[in-house]
This record gives C-alpha cells, sequence and structure tokens, in this order.
C-alpha cells in the first residue's frame, strides 16, 4: 500500500508518521486499476460482514483482523423527521455500532494495523466516542492503551466506557487540540501508535459508512450530511466517494455537507472567508462535547473533498442542535446532540433553499442517545440557556393512584 499527501500529493511508502514531508497528513493510496473485486461482489457479499464487506478497498493488507462486528447499522426512514426538516430524510445510525460511535469502524482497520506493525501500546486524544472505541478495541488485541481527555468535558457515557474497558485514562487540564498534541509527542518519544484520524487507517474503515448507504439505498442520495469535529469523517466520507467515482461505480456523486456547531465553527469560518489558512476556534464550545475542536487536523483534506463533491458547511446553534436532537429521539431513534447537528444542518440548508425540498438526503447519526444522557435530561428539564421546542419533563407524583390520574388527565 502506498500513502499520497492530502496536499502536494507526493507519494510515499513511509507512513510511520502520517505526516508528508510538507507538513500534510496523508492518505492511503490504492491503485484501483488493480482491484479485483467489482461493486457487484461487494453487494452479494452479506451485509452482516460490515466494513470487512469492502475489505479489499479498505485494509487489503489485513492479517489478523480486529472486528466486533461493526457496520451494518440501519439506514431509517422517518416522517417526523422528514417533515421536521423539509425534505425527504434518511438517517444512517453510526450510533449502532458496538461501543456505540461510527468510530468503531475506523477503530477496527486502525486497530488491525496496530497488530500487524507490532505495536505495544496504543493512544488517542479524544472528545469521549474515540477513546471509548480504542479502549474495547485495544483490550481485545490485548495492547496497553492510553487515553487523553479533556477533563470535565466528556459525556459520562463516554468516559464511563473507556475506564471500564481498561484504558489508561489521563484527565489534561485543556481542551481536545491541546490533547491532541501531547499525544503527538508522547507517540514519539515512547514508540506509542496514535490512533487519532491523523492515521489515515481509521479513515480507510469510515469509508464504508457511506458505501454501505449507497448499496441499501441502491441509488445515490442527492446530499450526505456529516457533523464536523476533527472533520475526519467528512474527509474518509469524499475519499469513499471519489473511489467509486474513480472505479465508474456511481452515476451521480452525492453532495457532502459538514456541519459544525457554532461556537466550534473553525471550519465554517475559513470556508465562508475563502481563507486558504484554518482559521482556528482558540476556545471552542458547544454541548455538543464530542464536536468540541477548534483547530481540526484534517480540515485540508476536507476542505479538497468539499470541493470534490460540490459541498457546503453549516453551522447550528446548540439550541437547533438540542432541538434537532429532540425530534430524532421522539421519533424513536435517538442520538446524542453533536449527532444531531447533521439533522439540524439539513434542516438549515433546506430552509436556505442550498437543499432542495424535493431532494433526497442521507444524514448520519454518528453516536448514540445514551452517550451523553444529562444532555438530554437537562433539555426536557428546562435546564439549558434556551427554551427547548420539544421539552418532555417529567412530572412528579404522590404515590397514589389519584394522584396519578390527575397528573395523566393534565397531560
Ligand atoms: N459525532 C460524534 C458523536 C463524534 O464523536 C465525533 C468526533 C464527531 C461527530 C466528529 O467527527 O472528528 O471525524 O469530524 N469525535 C472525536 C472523538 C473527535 O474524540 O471521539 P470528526
Amino acid at each position: 500500500m502506498k500513502f499520497q499527501c492530502c496536499k502536494c500529493s507526493k507519494i510515499t511508502e513511509d507512513v510511520s508518521s502520517f505526516t508528508c514531508s510538507c507538513g500534510n497528513l496523508l492518505e492511503a493510496k490504492q491503485d484501483l486499476s488493480a482491484l479485483k473485486v467489482s461493486r457487484k461482489d461487494f453487494e452479494k457479499r452479506s451485509p452482516s460482514l460490515g466494513v470487512w464487506r469492502f475489505r479489499e478497498m479498505v485494509h487489503p493488507l489485513a492479517g489478523k483482523i480486529i472486528t466486533r462486528g461493526e457496520g451494518n447499522t440501519h439506514l431509517y426512514d422517518s416522517d417526523k423527521v422528514s417533515i421536521y426538516v423539509g425534505a425527504s430524510v434518511r438517517l444512517k445510525h453510526e450510533g449502532e455500532n458496538p461501543t456505540g460511535s461510527f468510530k468503531d469502524r475506523g477503530m477496527s482497520v486502525g486497530v488491525t494495523e496496530a497488530v500487524r506493525v507490532g505495536a505495544k501500546t496504543v493512544v488517542c486524544a479524544s472528545t469521549g466516542n474515540t477513546s471509548a472505541s480504542l479502549a474495547s478495541y485495544a483490550s481485545l488485541a490485548s495492547l496497553n492503551c492510553v487515553v487523553l481527555i479533556p477533563e470535565g468535558k466528556i459525556a459520562f457515557g463516554k468516559l464511563s466506557q473507556a475506564i471500564a474497558y481498561g484504558a489508561k485514562v489521563l484527565q489534561v487540564k485543556g481542551n481536545f487540540d491541546q490533547s491532541l498534541e501531547l499525544v503527538q509527542k508522547l507517540a514519539l518519544e515512547n514508540n506509542y501508535y496514535v490512533l487519532n484520524s491523523v492515521n489515515p487507517w481509521r479513515l480507510e474503515g469510515q469509508k464504508t459508512i457511506v458505501w454501505e448507504t449507497l448499496l441499501q439505498l441502491q441509488e445515490e442520495p442527492d446530499w450526505i450530511v456529516v457533523p464536523g469535529g476533527n472533520l475526519g469523517n467528512v474527509s474518509a466520507f469524499g475519499k469513499a466517494l471519489m473511489e467509486w467515482k474513480e472505479l465508474g461505480w456511481l452515476e451521480n456523486v452525492p453532495r457532502l455537507a459538514v456541519v459544525q456547531a457554532e461556537g466550534s465553527n473553525p471550519l465554517y469560518q475559513t470556508w465562508k472567508k475563502n481563507s486558504t489558512k484554518l482559521i482556528r476556534v482558540e476556545k471552542p464550545e458547544t454541548i455538543g462535547t464530542a464536536i468540541r475542536i477548534g483547530n481540526p487536523v484534517n480540515w485540508v483534506k476536507a476542505l479538497k473533498y468539499l470541493k470534490a463533491t460540490n459541498g457546503v458547511v453549516e453551522q447550528v446553534s446548540d439550541a437547533e442542535m438540542m432541538d434537532a436532537k429532540a425530534v430524532v429521539d421522539s421519533a424513536g431513534i435517538g442520538c446524542e446532540p453533536s449527532s444531531a447537528a447533521s439533522v439540524a444542518g439539513a434542516k438549515k440548508l433546506v430552509d436556505a433553499g442550498t437543499i432542495g425540498k424535493n431532494q433526497k438526503i442521507v444524514c448520519v447519526l454518528t453516536g448514540h442517545l445514551l452517550k451523553d444522557p444529562d444532555a438530554t435530561v437537562n433539555y426536557h428539564l428546562g435546564k439549558l440557556p434556551y427554551a427547548g421546542a420539544f421539552r418532555n419533563a417529567p412530572v412528579q407524583v404522590e404515590a397514589s393512584l389519584e394522584s396519578v390520574e390527575e397528573a395523566l388527565a393534565a397531560r
């Protein structure tokens, strides 16, 4: 396997630092003309193979595969969500992966590679989901695992997972961006294997979200909408689309829309101002703690693929994100706050006329509802600084039938 710089296009076989001599990130570069499988072959294989259904285009060199059966997630149809957004929406629920987020797809491939290259200790910085996923897969592969998380700023469900799966958890008195810088230094000094999305193998696994969706739909949607934090996922989506396009396996290339939180919107600002340099956010804030990132490492790749797919960048307020989440939740599907940025963003893009009312949209739900119960309960109890259009607060009653019936009649 060769690797190519996402910026200067230089090809290399040395992927040890994940970085080109020009300082930009490397991407896996497969010779697609030598591929021995067709789209039909992939279609014929069982969806239950998940990520590894696409093995030849994900990790052709894989030896022993470290897997928990990730992928093969549902693509939901919900009238409620479509009405809210104002156009036909399907929800690709990545919260249905083994540790409850899309990270498991990339982690299966990344940890498989870590084992292949003989790593002993794997490490990541995380807003929560990457650490939960890495902790699980590292344990499965009998590797030591170190995770750095921003203190007090990750959802409890995610923290509990990393601890429970046995990782060494370091709570950094700083934000995610500072934690990721530390991880890169720590790895260099100690020969640890980094499993953040700077690692191109992670993104190879995440490409399968798009391919699986295309096979489930049997036609291309007009838009694929995804929340953006460190911008690994949108980069993986763009790569997936470009590879299938190069192979002639797509009739139309769906447009990508990446949605950031208003308080953590470096890509949105960079995009709007058409800046050639990333406009960082020094103090990122949002209730969507998963995407509370001000200096996303994959921004160059993200912009490249947004251009290639005629994509757009949108931003949403925390109130918009939480209202969209409440709609997804009440549809019986549910997701964590950051995931709902995709639905809130789709609604904004339809309202603005960027997405047509007759167009077909796939919104990716990146994480499970139970990752962040605090955010959900605080929204419904009215404890957040905004009204909450879809509150469903629990009602306190006496332990008597009369009191219960009175409360139900009042509803
Ligand atoms: N949604 C969820 C639920 C996430 O956990 C993340 C990223 C994103 C969206 C954004 O994806 O970074 O590829 O743009 N979480 C990382 C973590 C940063 O550490 O768990 P991205």
